[in-house]
């Protein structure tokens, strides 16, 4: 192929309803568990994707800076599948930048291998199939796999051994005008990432088999709320989800306690609103310490000011169901 090469694209974060925590297939990076997200507008990665020659090995750039060597590393073993598809040989510079913090706990893995896995199939000259591309982020990260997409997304869990298993769109953004509130707690890396979490809450939490048994049922429950549009059904089932993995992570030895003094405020400001002021709101966190709060567009205003007077909260971001990916 004539070089160089050069793909730009743009995909949002997403928010799981559904937890995923755990993998089937470590190796192929299949998730135990089915994953039920919402993607996330205004929450953006750009990547932008540069096969060139006389590089020696792919160089990774994270908002202006070079990334850490485990994390090129995750980018090329991506970059490597796609470019064995393509016949590619040539190594890539990759430029990504998020509008929202890095490594904190919202899903910026997910944005960005999801727009690394469309950016690098554009750029390797192949046609940008969806089914493929999330595939393809999903071994990179599993929560990737459904950022390319728009609206509500379902990730299934996946059997052993099944490389293909990739992301399905449940509805699209215009399906139902939900609010996610994000409160941040904290600016900086998380300290365990969700990989290694998630391992060592397997290899030692004495509830990981029940949070496996029991995480079906409630994606049953989000999956069904999203479908019918029903926040009251949506609502309890995401903060059961999310509660029961935290919990199944805190039984691990040692624990893995992503929770801050500033998380259970923001948790306790979302039931104040909810069971004295009568909001439908409720809360879900991530592999970080950010509450992220899902109400009613109309609702959201009142939701956020309420988490910016919580001890502890940094700032918010008001999210909506976002598009799926985007080619600049
Ligand atoms: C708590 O997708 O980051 O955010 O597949 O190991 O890269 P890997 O994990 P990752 O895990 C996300 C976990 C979560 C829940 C979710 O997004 O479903």
């Amino acid at each position: 192929m004539s070089q160089p090469k050069q793909a730009t694209v743009r995909t949002c974060a997403n928010i799981a309803l559904a937890k995923y925590w755990g993998k089937s297939d470590v190796t192929l990076n299949l998730p135990a568990v089915p994953s039920i997200s919402m993607t996330l507008s205004p929450m953006f990665t750009t990547t932008t994707v540069t096969l060139m020659a006389g590089l020696d090995r792919d160089e990774l750039i994270l908002g202006g800076k070079p990334a850490l060597p485990k994390e090129t590393a995750r980018a090329t073993a991506l970059l490597d599948r796609i470019r064995a598809r393509a016949g590619v040989t040539l190594k890539a510079r990759i430029e990504s930048t998020n509008e929202f913090p890095t490594a904190s706990g919202l899903a910026s893995s997910a944005s960005g291998f999801a727009a690394l896995a469309a950016a690098a199939t554009l750029a390797c000259g192949l046609k940008l199939d969806l089914n493929q591309a999330s595939a393809d982020a999903r071994q990179a990260s599993a929560s990737a796999a459904r950022s390319l997409f728009g609206g509500y997304v379902e990730l299934p869990a996946g059997a052993p051994g099944d490389s293909s298993l990739a992301a399905t769109q449940l509805a699209p953004a215009s399906h139902w005008d939900l609010r996610i509130v994000v409160a941040v707690t904290a600016e900086g890396r998380k300290a365990v990432l969700s990989t290694d979490g998630m391992t060592h809450t397997r290899d030692t939490s004495p509830y990981y088999a029940a949070w496996v048994n029991t995480a079906p049922a409630i994606a049953d429950q989000v999956r069904a709320g999203i479908l019918a549009r029903k926040l009251e059904q949506v609502g309890p089932a995401m903060e059961h989800s999310t509660l029961a993995f935290h919990a199944c992570a805190m039984a691990a030895a040692p624990a893995v306690i992503y929770m801050r003094p500033a998380t259970l405020a923001a948790l306790s400001t979302v039931r104040r609103l909810r069971d004295d002021d009568h909001i439908s709101v409720w809360a879900t966190m991530d592999a970080g310490p950010h509450v992220k709060a899902l109400c009613s567009a109309t609702d959201a205003d009142r939701v956020s000011q309420a988490l910016l007077k919580t001890e502890g909260v940094l700032r918010t971001i008001v999210a909506s169901p976002g598009p799926g990916v985007e080619i600049l």
